[in-house]
């Protein structure tokens, strides 16, 4: 898809559709009336028929309108101007990028200006038009053998809005663009299934992402050299499965040696059984989902290249399959952790921060500035916030504010749970230095009580994305490509302190 900022007046543009929003009350912005003076008051007059509210959702579409370039114009309901915050634009942009994208419309022009009012601003607008519509075109196609063909969006262009602006608006579309495409690798590696989303296949694809940009190289760590690193609790998780682990590591690097990188590491539980600890059968299939940190985190390494940030970036990636059989760790076993303290494994289904903390002690030797781990971790975090946020904890506060900040202005939004230490009791255990699993109480947080016992030497946030990574229901079934706006939105932040 092609993004282009256009300088000539909307009426001249030979698009094959003219995207203009209308408010609430049927009244027109001021590209919409420049352009209904063009077309001899033709907006106007569908505008105030009264035919339609103009809600968010609310459509009309003109075919060859004498007087404009374009092949048709479709007006959009924008709601009321002033209640037209960041979440309200993003529907706007999201559902008429989803109209085109239904009709054979292969060139669009958006008339974002008129979008501006208290809220959003062009810069804004633009990069989440953008990735409204990287997301809109993605399909999933990759197993199935027959998928009904839909009409692409070649050409994406918007108004140039004030002078001066071009370039800021440009760099906002190819922001957009990197999100979009970053949540698309997200969301198909998620959805793949596990026979072929394998660990081997995340270190492969890891290996394909480090080969398509000169920034971006990988190590990859097999079982053996695990081994010798004593990381005997990632590996014990794998134990039970005929897929061997692997430990994934890119590196980024936008800035000098000496600028320390940010850190991010991703759970990469391809499926996800419980093990031993075997799950019920009902919707079980949704554990191929379980790798979706790792899928974020290869999305994020790929949008920051992508937009060449001048930052160092280390993406790590823990994948193994969690599988019951003979070789299986089982509830009682203790494994001993890289990092030396030992783990009594009271639950084999809690293998997310079992894989976890041996790399979380890996992330040591890069002598970060921050490391973020991001898993679908726990259950109980679907059950307190749905599909809605993304769970930040950890040990140091700025971190986290920066992230529920972030999460605030890319509407990819987390909120935060208490890390306090009377939580971390519950993990005592008779026989080892830590249990793997708390009571049946606060769950959320006691899986990230379990991690910070890894976490003492940088400053740390963990993300438990099981509630955001995936939409279980019907159609929307599949991997939503979050938390790759938050990732991105983070790293650009830090682009842009000196
Ligand atoms: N991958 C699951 C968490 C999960 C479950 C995410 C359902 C989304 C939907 C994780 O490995 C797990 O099984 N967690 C257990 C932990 C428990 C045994 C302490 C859970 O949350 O039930
Ligand atoms: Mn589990
Ligand atoms: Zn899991």
């Amino acid at each position: 898809m092609h993004y282009s900022v256009m300088p000539d007046p909307i009426a001249e543009n030979a698009v094959d559709c003219l995207v203009v929003p209308v408010w609430k009350d049927g009244g027109l912005g001021a590209e919409a009336s420049a352009l209904d003076e063009m077309v001899s008051g033709a907006l106007s007059r569908i505008a105030e028929s009264g035919d339609y509210l103009w809600d968010l959702g609310d459509t009309h579409l003109l075919h060859c309108p004498e007087g404009c370039a374009a092949g048709r114009i479709l007006l959009s309901g924008a709601g009321a101007a002033d209640e037209l915050g960041a979440m309200e634009a993003a529907k706007f942009l999201a559902g008429s990028v989803k109209h085109v994208l239904a009709r054979n419309m292969p060139h669009v022009h958006f008339a974002l200006g008129d979008l501006r009012h208290n809220g959003p601003d062009a810069q804004w607008l633009a990069a989440r038009l953008a990735q409204e519509a990287e997301v809109a075109a993605y399909r999933y196609t990759t197993t199935r053998a027959s998928t009904k063909r839909q009409p692409a969006l070649e050409g994406l262009r918007i108004s140039a809005m004030d002078d001066g602006l071009d370039a800021a608006l440009n760099e906002a579309l190819h922001k957009g663009r990197a999100i979009g495409r970053g949540m698309n690798r997200a969301r198909e590696l998620g959805n793949l299934p596990g026979n072929i989303c394998t660990p081997k296949y995340l270190a492969s694809h890891a290996r394909e992402l480090a080969d398509s940009f000169e920034s971006v190289s990988v190590e990859v760590l097999d079982e053996a050299q695990m081994r010798d690193l004593k990381m005997g609790s990632l590996l014990s998780v794998a134990a039970g499965s005929v897929e061997e682990a692997r430990l994934i590591v890119l590196h980024y690097e936008g800035a000098g040696d000496d600028s320390k990188p940010a850190v991010l590491v991703g759970k990469g539980i391809t499926f996800d059984t419980g093990g031993i600890s075997l799950k019920g059968g009902l919707a079980m299939d949704e554990m191929k989902f379980d790798m979706c940190g790792a899928a974020s985190v290869l999305g994020t390494c790929a949008a920051a290249a992508e937009l060449e940030l001048p930052i160092n970036l280390v993406c790590m990636v823990a994948a193994a399959e969690n599988m019951p059989s003979g070789k299986a760790i089982k509830p009682g076993d203790v494994v001993t952790t890289m990092s030396g303290k030992t783990v009594e494994i009271l639950n084999t289904d809690a293998e997310g921060r079992l894989v976890l903390c041996d790399a979380l002690t890996y992330a040591e030797r890069f002598d970060p500035a921050c490391v973020i781990d991001i898993a679908t971790l726990t259950g109980a975090a679907v059950a307190t916030f749905d599909s809605h946020a993304n769970v930040v904890l950890g040990n140091d506060q700025a971190l986290m504010d920066r992230l529920l900040q972030c999460g605030l202005d890319c509407l990819d939004r987390a909120w935060q749970l208490p890390l306090w230490d009377e939580y971390q009791k519950q993990l005592d255990s008779n026989f080892a230095d830590i249990a793997n699993i708390g009571s049946k109480k606060a769950g959320t947080i006691t899986a990230a009580c379990f991690l910070s016992r890894f976490t003492d030497k940088y400053s740390w946030a963990h993300l438990d994305i099981a509630g955001s990574a995936w939409h279980s229901d019907g159609a929307r079934k599949g991997a939503t490509g979050r938390p790759v706006p938050l990732l991105t939105e983070f790293l650009l932040h830090l682009s842009n302190k000196d």
